[in-house]
């Protein structure tokens, strides 16, 4: 997987990629992830990227041309039916799909290239989006100051999924979201901590209680906290769902 990032503020990813899980996998080459300042796509002297928004209003937008030159030297085109196949091109902003779980697996299932616009609150001239853009993405519903943290958001939560990224295969699959549920709660050493006990059952070594144990808990927590995800559940966890509501 190609990641391309696109940003008027190149100095905000410095590090950011280059610990765990996204740095092994940048090392493993199971990521290629780059950095690109989007004034080195402007013509003229001054590297201007934004300007006053037509109709009058507030703040700057982005302006289109240094946006489709980024995007023909990345892709070979800026006509969107001529992008190579796997290619998205994603334009981070508030106004787009909310990003989640299923969302990042259909971009590491079906993408080889991705290129993450970062878009600024002000906004970014709409032949963009009408002419270039494949997905609008937005990582939830508040507003953030641009498009940076919510790409960070993106790589690592895409990252993670890629084929051999994690050390174990089961760890994705196992995560909060992937069975439509939240995550069940965690216990290490000390199975005493101040007077805390971790429950009995992790510390019996039946695999089989244990199992269902996690279930009833991750079960629990989702009915508690995010009662909207039960509705999406897969049909498994339907039947565990209801298995749970006789049960009790
Ligand atoms: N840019 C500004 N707000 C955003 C959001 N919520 N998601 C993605 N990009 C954004």
């Amino acid at each position: 997987m190609k990641i391309d990032i696109l940003t008027i503020f190149p100095e905000f990813f410095r590090e950011v990629f280059d610990f765990g899980i996204i740095r092994r996998a940048k090392l493993a080459k199971i990521v290629e992830i780059n950095i690109h300042d989007l004034r080195d796509f402007t013509t003229d002297k001054h590297r201007m990227v934004d300007d006053r928004p037509f109709g009058g209003g507030d703040g700057m937008v982005l302006n289109a041309q240094p946006i489709f030159d980024a995007i023909e030297s990345l892709t070979g085109t800026c006509e969107r039916a001529n992008y190579p196949k796997g290619t998205k091109i994603i334009l981070l902003s508030p106004q787009g799909r909310v990003f989640n779980q299923s969302v990042a697996r259909e971009f590491a299932d079906e993408a080889n290239h991705l290129v993450l616009i970062c878009g600024r609150y002000e906004g970014v001239d709409e032949r963009v989006n009408d002419a270039l853009v494949t997905d609008e993405i937005s990582i939830g519903d508040y507003v953030l100051s641009g498009g940076e943290s919510a790409a960070i958001v993106l790589v690592d939560a895409i990252t993670r999924l890629l084929p051999h990224a994690l050390g174990s295969e089961t760890s994705a699959a196992n995560d909060s979201f992937s069975d439509g549920l939240l995550d069940c709660p965690h216990y290490t050493r000390p199975a005493d901590f101040r007077g805390m006990r971790v429950p009995e059952v992790l510390l019996n070594g039946n695999h089989a209680e244990i199992e269902k144990w996690r279930k009833e808990k991750a079960l629990e927590k989702t009915q508690k906290i995010r009662k909207d995800l039960l509705k999406g559940a897969n049909r498994q966890q339907s039947t565990v769902i209801s298995q749970h509501k006789t049960d009790n």
